[in-house]
């Protein structure tokens, strides 16, 4: 019994060293993973979805509804045609309505025919006389002094002259001038030539209204009494009084009496000219009667001897 006893002690004493470290136990790989790691973070799982387009294709077109109007308006003078197209377009779908306007301008310069041949001259043949007391003739109503045809406020015209274009002598004058300026760089224009008495009654009644009659009559001349109703004079280029200043206005002061103009209404003259200053309106009279007024450096009243007044 003694002995079973020691044999049980001594076994169980044998187990309880085993387990309890009585001897020195070698870390596996996988103690050591799971002792010495601090921590273990999961790792975090981002989900990008891949982005998702709706594609819609229409399958029924968007309606659009074009609308056009067209307006065209024609302004015509003795002078130009302007035409104005004013284009509106209205385009409407079933959620938005755009307008759209666009207006083009285009004018139409009308070059006078030189179809007319003058019952007037400019400068009768033969009289042409300088110094001493003018020789005044009337004949059908028009006015020659010392053989020179004459409008302006003192003398005037027969309202039933109306020979429609520019005397051919003086066209014929101008486009030789414009051709030599072109030759210089220099570009005339014609923007008035031949005006009827009707014409002239229009534009003048026109200044009176807006400017009142004192003034107008400064710069316009009345019905009968403008030179342009002789067929004689031209405006050229531009309307604004700085043109005597620009190269062309320049051109033309220096060069026009060698094609047989004067500048008609030089500055300073109003009082005996009866008109402001225009640097753009030029009056044919020959080469030779242009030449000899303009190295008077007088305007063509104070050369002749003659006023230019209205009786009333
Ligand atoms: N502007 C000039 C004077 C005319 O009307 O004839
Ligand atoms: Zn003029």
């Amino acid at each position: 019994m003694k002995k079973y006893i020691y044999i049980c002690v001594s076994a169980a004493l044998l187990v309880a060293l085993a387990s309890c470290g009585g001897e020195t136990k070698t870390p596996t790989t996988t103690d050591i993973t799971t002792t010495e790691m601090p921590e273990i973070i999961e790792p975090i799982v981002v989900t990008t979805s891949a982005p998702t387009t709706e594609i819609t294709t229409e399958t029924t077109p968007v309606e659009t509804t074009t609308e056009t109007t067209t307006v065209t308006t024609t302004v015509t003078t003795a002078e130009a045609t302007t035409t104005e197209t004013t284009t509106v377009t209205t385009a409407t779908t079933p959620e938005t309505t755009v307008t759209t306007a666009q207006t083009t301008t285009a004018t139409t310069t009308k070059e006078p025919e030189v179809t007319y041949s003058a019952p007037v001259a400019s400068v009768l043949p033969g009289e042409y006389t300088y110094g001493g007391a003018p020789t005044i003739e009337t004949i059908d109503g028009f006015t020659y002094v010392n053989g020179i045809l004459i409008a302006n406020k003192t003398y005037s015209m027969p309202d039933t002259f109306d020979p429609g274009y520019l005397n051919p002598d003086a066209y014929a004058a101008f486009e030789q001038m414009k051709s030599a300026a072109a030759n210089d760089g220099i570009t005339l224009k014609i923007i008035s030539g031949y005006r009827s008495y009707s014409h002239q009654t229009r534009t003048y009644n026109r200044y009176v209204s807006r400017d009142g009659q004192a003034a107008a009559d400064r710069y316009s001349a009345r019905p009968g009494h403008s030179e342009h109703q002789t067929g004689l004079a031209m405006d050229i280029n531009s309307l604004e009084q700085s043109f005597g200043e620009t190269p062309e206005g320049i051109w033309l002061a220096e060069h026009c009496a060698e094609y047989g103009f004067i500048i008609r209404y030089p500055k300073e003259k109003e009082v005996e000219t009866g008109f402001m200053y225009e640097p753009w309106h030029i009056r044919y009279l020959g080469k030779d009667i242009a030449a000899a007024v303009k190295g008077s450096g007088l305007c063509l009243e104070e050369y002749l001897g003659i006023t230019s007044v209205y009786q009333n």
